[in-house]
């Protein structure tokens, strides 16, 4: 037996034709004569209606909520129906009678992440999971195109990359090991025969935050590119910005209209973003009343006000050294100031961040002394300062904040399937 995806029965093309679905029940209506059964599968749902004559009656009057079905129909037009199409069953059957589902309308979104398991079948959720497939397509789409290679890192790792504060640790075997924070110096290690590389891999932070914006597992875009400059470094990431979400403005829009978002929004989205220097970020800070002074890291109220005044993404660049990574790259002139750069985005403030790497050995065990790290740990790392060393840059950018920005989600923990938080690890 062929089965018909509920999309292109909505689409028109079955009308008047005898079809076969199959799903669960989404919503149950029932009259004296008639039961009406809203029917969901992975494309959509489309009302299907039983008679009481019909030989499908008694098993329609057993289909509960979320019990999952096939049936067999012809299609209709109904302009009342929603989605302008029904399908007058002739034969129901249950495959999976559902006991009573503990998801009800005006469930607390306390509740809804309790039954997380549950509620992933809900549209919303259908809905964010297949953007999000769709914007990790348009990135390995762009990265492609510019020549980058896909690699895939390690999860286990031996050192820190983002300082021992968030870092997980683990036994393994009989030595202490850790969950990577970022992939970043095992790319630099890759770029010696590939020139660019890039991956979408998971991270782990030990982050005590609870914002909108933290989770303790996130997917990691990270890229590195030899001979490049943090100049090239900013227009490969406002070009990959522009790509995903113009791609996504054309190529789903019907999924925003769905989480009552507007196409047009997205496709404002397009390279170049403005640059600041951090120096002219603090300055339009103090004319904004804020009292943060000079060599300080903004906080998020920091990066909320810096995007309002752009109303859209900014670049912010060029940063006191001392809150920056030991890989950084001071500015040869002015040795405080490094090549760094975060991209800020409204609401959200930091979307990703990246910068120039410290290319010179000497330079390099001297930052890693300064953050207080033994240069025995980074031994491989500082090798590729040994060997050949080129300039080089790369960023790392958090997929769920891309995704809780583009589509306006109120917390970042909708933007993945199974949110890992300090406070949920379940299910
Ligand atoms: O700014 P971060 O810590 O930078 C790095 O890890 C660099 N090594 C990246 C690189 O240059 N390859 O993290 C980069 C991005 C952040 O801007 C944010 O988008 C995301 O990763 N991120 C998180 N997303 C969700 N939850 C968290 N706890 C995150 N921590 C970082
Ligand atoms: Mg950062």
């Amino acid at each position: 037996m062929t089965f018909t995806a509920i999309e292109s029965i909505l689409s028109g093309k079955f009308k008047g034709k005898k079809v076969n679905v199959r799903g669960w029940v989404y919503r149950k209506r029932e009259g004296k004569d008639t039961i009406f059964l809203v029917i969901r599968d992975a494309t959509g749902v489309i009302q299907t209606v039983i008679k009481k004559d019909s030989q499908s009656w008694t098993e329609a009057v057993k289909a509960t909520i979320e019990s999952s079905i096939t049936l067999a129909g012809t299609v209709k037009e109904d302009k009342r129906a929603p989605g302008g199409h029904e399908i007058s069953a002739e034969k129901l059957e249950i495959i999976g009678l559902s006991e009573v589902f503990p998801i009800a309308k005006d469930k607390s979104e306390e509740f809804l992440r309790d039954v997380r398991h549950l509620w992933l079948r809900s549209r919303r959720m259908n809905t964010i999971m297949k953007i999000r497939s769709e914007v990790v397509k348009y990135i390995d789409e762009f990265f492609e195109k510019q020549g980058f290679v896909e690699v895939s890192p390690p999860m286990f790792i031996s050192s820190a990359v983002e300082g021992g504060a968030t870092l997980f640790g683990l036994k393994y075997f009989d030595e202490a090991m850790y969950l990577t924070q970022s992939a970043q110096l095992h790319l630099e290690v890759l770029i010696y025969s590939l020139e660019k590389v890039y991956c979408v891999a998971p991270s782990f932070r030990a982050e005590k935050s609870r914002t909108i914006r933290h989770l303790t597992e996130f997917w990691h875009v990270e890229s590195e590119e030899a001979f490049s400059t943090i100049d090239d470094l900013m227009q490969l990431e406002e070009r990959l910005i522009s790509h995903v979400c113009q791609s996504v403005a054309k190529k789903c829009r019907k999924h925003l209209e769905a989480l009552g978002l507007d196409p047009k929004e997205l496709s404002k989205i397009k390279a170049p973003f403005p640059k600041i220097t951090y120096s002219e970020a603090i300055e339009s800070l103090h004319k904004k009343g804020f009292e943060l002074p000079w060599g300080e890291d903004f906080g998020f109220n920091e990066e909320r006000a810096l995007t309002e005044e752009f109303k859209g993404p900014v670049f912010v660049y060029a940063y006191p050294k001392k809150i920056k990574a030991f890989y950084v790259k001071a500015y040869p002139d002015k040795l405080d100031i490094v090549m760094s750069t975060d991209l800020l985005v409204p609401r959200i403030g930091e979307l990703s961040t990246g910068g120039a790497r410290v290319d010179d050995k000497e330079e390099l065990i001297r930052n890693l002394q300064v953050f207080g790290l033994n240069p025995k740990d980074y031994e491989w790392y500082v090798d590729l300062r040994r060997y050949g060393s080129v300039p080089h840059t790369g960023f790392g950018m958090g997929v769920e904040r891309l995704l809780a920005w583009m589509l306006n989600l109120e917390s970042i923990m909708d933007a993945i399937p199974f949110p890992r938080t300090t406070r949920r690890s379940y299910p």
